[in-house]
């Protein structure tokens, strides 16, 4: 089973995105899948000019010369997607959405109706047939997803994948494990995303317990995002020269 993972972080070093996905991945090895992570900020991926040259002249086959012609074939050729991004705007990061549309050739220009009724395109490939959403924000709340959450929904409907899994993080600064006193609770957290890992690659999809327990608080102190916000704030304070002078 191959498992590729598309991270659209901007950033091209250390990422908090990157940590989730590397536990995922590293759970998906360990039960035998051929892993891979693509950060998406360190490849050339130009937007969709709309040409359409991929459905008319050139069917399957995007006509920009840039990275993304490698990038799909490694697409078609897995079995299970991995798009991760951090929240940007409580949204995908525009690199993550620039390399989705640029799936458009995967698509075949024929339409369909789905099992509701609702149209959307026929597809070209029999792979991928799977798709894990990870995402990590700067704000505690697990509402920082809401968005993401239905975007990940219609973005299957539309693909037609199936959404194997979702593992949404608030708090992303502490997934780096910088704050000592929260060390045994980030450890806790990672072993979940692991398991997420070799839930997926076992039985296809992420299961409805482990599911529940990777959306629990991460701290499940009381006034943890008080505790969070008043840190935040002192750092912000360090950061800014005029505060410091
Ligand atoms: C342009 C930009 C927009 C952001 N918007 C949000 C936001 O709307 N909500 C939020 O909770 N965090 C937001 N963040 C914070 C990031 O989601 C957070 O720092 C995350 O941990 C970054 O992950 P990365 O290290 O993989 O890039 C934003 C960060 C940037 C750079």
């Amino acid at each position: 089973m191959k498992i590729t993972a598309f991270n659209g972080t901007h950033k091209t070093g250390e990422s908090n995105t990157a940590i989730l996905v590397d536990h995922f991945l590293q759970g998906a090895a360990e039960e035998g899948a051929q892993i891979e992570h693509l950060r998406l900020a360190q490849v050339r991926i130009q937007p969709c000019t709309a040409c359409k040259a991929c459905w008319q002249k050139t069917p399957g086959k995007c006509v920009i010369d840039d990275d993304m012609s490698v990038l799909l074939e490694k697409f078609i050729s897995s079995d299970i997607v991995v798009l991760a991004s951090p929240i940007y705007a409580d949204n995908i990061s525009g690199l993550l959405k620039t390399f989705i549309d640029r799936l458009i050739p995967v698509g075949d220009p024929h339409w369909q109706f789905d099992e509701n009724g609702e149209s959307r395109h026929c597809r070209r490939h029999a792979k991928p047939t799977r798709l894990v959403a990870v995402s990590n924000c700067g704000y505690p709340e697990q509402s920082h997803f809401d968005v993401l959450r239905l975007y990940f929904r219609r973005l299957c409907r539309n693909m037609q994948l199936e959404l194997s899994g979702e593992i949404y993080r608030g708090a992303g600064a502490l997934l780096a494990g910088g704050v000592p006193e929260f060390a045994g609770h980030l450890a806790s957290y990672l072993d979940l995303v692991k398991n997420a890992g070799r839930e997926v690659v076992r039985q296809g999809s992420v299961s409805e317990s482990l599911s529940e327990s990777l959306e629990a608080p991460m701290v499940p102190l009381p006034g943890f995002n008080q505790v969070f916000l008043a840190k935040v704030n002192q750092l912000v304070d360090a950061q800014i020269p005029s505060k410091t002078a």
